[in-house]
């Protein structure tokens, strides 16, 4: 069973490594992924939130089936940005408003390497730019400006003291 890691373990902050081999420990490694993003009722969990850092995520938006990326890229962005409010397995109780483009493009592959191209807008794509942003150890927060993320970590940090 993997556990999820919170806020302020290093892990988060690091950039993770892109994966070279397709195996069945890859595809159980994505399986256990699928049950942890599951279990804390997430709709996406990206690898190093249960400190592998490694390049893969996966997705299971409502309405959507469960999605594995590995190795993905961002390879489109839309000029049209959206506000959304957004949450995090690693920060959680918290609740913000983030701004990210409506519409991407994204290529991965899957967890036997084969390519794919998706394109995505709405929620899906707003879960996978904020998954990809934590293959390179960026938090929603961290799409904030300085004075709004100072706000939202002040107030997760209360919630978890508490
Ligand atoms: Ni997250």
């Amino acid at each position: 069973m993997l556990d999820i890691i919170t806020y302020g373990n290093e892990t988060l902050t690091k950039k993770a490594e892109p994966v070279t081999e397709f195996g069945p420990e890859l595809a159980a490694f994505i399986e256990e992924l699928y049950e942890a993003m599951k279990r804390g009722r997430g709709i996406g969990l990206a690898a190093p939130q249960v400190d592998r850092l490694v390049r893969v995520f996966v997705t299971g938006v409502d309405g959507d089936k469960l999605r594995a990326f590995v190795n993905p890229e961002i390879v489109l962005t839309s000029p049209e940005e959206v506000d959304y409010e957004e949450g995090c397995l690693s920060l959680p109780g918290l609740y913000t408003m983030v701004k990210r483009p409506e519409t991407i493009k994204i290529q991965a592959q899957n967890e036997k390497g084969r390519p794919f191209v998706l394109e995505a807008s709405g929620l899906l794509a707003r879960v996978l730019l904020h998954e990809n942003d934590h293959l390179n150890g960026v938090l929603f927060i961290d799409r904030l400006n300085a004075a709004k993320r100072e706000k939202a970590l002040a107030q997760y940090l209360r919630k978890v003291r508490m």
